[in-house]
């Protein structure tokens, strides 16, 4: 058995679903920590299953986009049409019932279009290479999601990745050895106050489904702050609304470390998802695409959900979108609203994070944090047990963090952020 069997193994015979730190804490009833593990077992029955795995569509010498193969830099180039003219392997095809989509408006797109494998199981070269090729994310945060992907909710060796449920017999080399849960996996990469998505516990312990009523709630965000744009101060302040609802009305809400990462992915609507990227307008027909919203009288909160497709006409953004870019965007959407970092015991009884993580202190990123700041924290996100996840995360530290290390040190190199060394033999 290798050391790598073994931590896997280690994890699945401990109890190794998420929920360690706020477990430890006083006072936490923990039989709900165990209907959680309950709910999501259940889930996991019903994950479809299609046996035609196709990889994602080749890139042609014809339509190269930025030329990112392999999981290597592409030219970084954007402003390009996608799909293009003529590339009909990359033309919209709705997933079909076998199909895996997940809780991510962006990789969801991408595989309705084949830039992914189009039944929703994917690797670390397909999504480094897609997300450079249809959004020009920069190399360097092309490769941190998809380590913090991969790591959480994946498998490091295969490199494999299902972007919805727990699809493990096809992602795991040694599938019996433990249970990667996919990106629905609640609390490790998917969170609570999503823009569109019902926290989990609300939903019986299921829902990376888009809620029309909570698309809703953002565009009336984006008409009331913004004249109709969902742009960086109409976000801040949708997504300090859904804190402050979750804090009211869930009784397990988790705000970690982790969750930094969703003000990430709510400057993806304004930097990535317009047409030319930020320069561009994140105007609600762009929102509707990519989120695959339609205005439909009959469903709840008035919208209906289809599946996630690139608008037509649409070029990609011309500068990368780097990882200094999405610190900034981070920093500025939380410091509109500053949070705090930690979880309820019981609804509205919410209790700050108390273990130091990073700068984060007190539950809190203090308002004199920088940029630079910002940036080692995503690097100790991806290579530090982080307190969200505590049990999942310290049970296979080695083989989990190493991994993380080989990748994510190069791209970190010389940025003024203390580096973990990479574990050689
Ligand atoms: C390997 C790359 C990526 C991974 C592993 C990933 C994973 C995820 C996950 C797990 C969530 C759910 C978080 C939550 O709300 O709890 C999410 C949300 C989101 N992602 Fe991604 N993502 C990736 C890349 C992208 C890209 C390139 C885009 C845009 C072009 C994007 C756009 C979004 C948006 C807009 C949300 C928020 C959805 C909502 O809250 O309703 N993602 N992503
Ligand atoms: C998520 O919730 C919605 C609404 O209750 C439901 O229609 C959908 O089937 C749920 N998703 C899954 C995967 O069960
Ligand atoms: C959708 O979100 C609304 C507002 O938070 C909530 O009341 C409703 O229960 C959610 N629906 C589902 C199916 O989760
Ligand atoms: C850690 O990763 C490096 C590649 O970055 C690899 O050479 C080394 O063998 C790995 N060590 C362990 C213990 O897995």
């Amino acid at each position: 058995m290798t050391t790598l069997d073994f931590l896997l193994l280690s994890s699945a015979v401990s109890t190794a679903w998420g929920y360690g730190w706020v477990a430890g804490q006083a006072g936490v009833d923990s039989s709900l920590l165990r209907e959680a593990r309950y709910a999501n077992h259940k889930r996991q029955n019903s994950c479809p299953f299609n046996p035609d795995h196709k990889g994602a569509a080749p890139y042609s010498d014809t339509y190269p986009y930025t030329g990112a193969k392999n999981g290597l830099p592409g030219s970084q180039k954007g402003g390009i049409k996608v799909p293009a003219d003529g590339d009909t392997a990359h033309a919209y095809t709705p997933p079909g019932a076998n199909d895996i989509r997940g809780p991510c408006p962006g990789l969801n797109a991408a595989a309705n279009h084949n830039f992914l494998s189009h039944d929703g199981i994917t690797n670390f070269n397909e999504l480094v290479d897609a997300q450079q090729n249809v959004y020009n994310v920069g190399y360097d945060l092309a490769v941190l999601l998809a380590v913090l992907g991969i790591q959480a909710d994946g498998d490091v060796v295969t490199t494999k990745l299902s972007i919805g449920c727990d699809a493990t017999s096809r992602t795991a080399l040694l599938p019996l050895l433990g249970s990667q849960p996919g990106l629905n996996g609640h609390n490790k990469f998917e969170g609570d106050t999503s823009l569109t998505r019902t926290d989990y516990f609300l939903n019986d312990g299921d829902n990376y489904s888009f809620n029309g009523s909570l698309f809703a709630e953002m565009k009336s965000y984006a008409d009331s702050v913004s004249g109709g744009k969902f742009d960086l101060n109409a976000l801040a302040a949708y997504r300090s609304r859904r804190y402050d609802d979750s804090v009211q009305t869930n009784p397990n809400f988790f705000f970690g470390p982790l969750s930094l990462l969703l003000f990430g992915a709510a400057s993806f609507l304004y930097e990535l998802f317009p047409s030319y990227g930020n320069a561009g307008t994140p105007d609600l027909a762009t929102m509707k695409s990519f989120f695959g919203a339609v205005e439909d009288s009959s469903a709840p909160g008035g919208w209906r959900h289809v599946p996630e497709k690139i608008p037509e006409n649409w070029f990609s953004r011309v500068a990368p979108y780097t990882n200094s870019d999405v610190t900034r965007e981070i920093l500025a959407m939380y410091l509109q609203y500053p949070k705090l970092f930690g979880g309820n015991i019981g609804t509205n009884n919410f209790n700050g994070l108390s273990t130091p993580f990073g700068i984060i202190r007190d539950g809190t990123l203090p308002t004199e944090a920088t940029a630079s700041d910002v940036f080692c924290l995503l690097y100790q996100l991806g290579t530090s047990a982080v307190p969200s996840s505590l049990s999942v995360v310290t049970d296979i530290t080695a083989a989990l963090l190493n991994f993380s290390v080989g990748k994510l040190n190069p791209l970190f190199q010389n940025q003024g952020c203390a580096l973990k060394p990479d574990q050689t033999q």
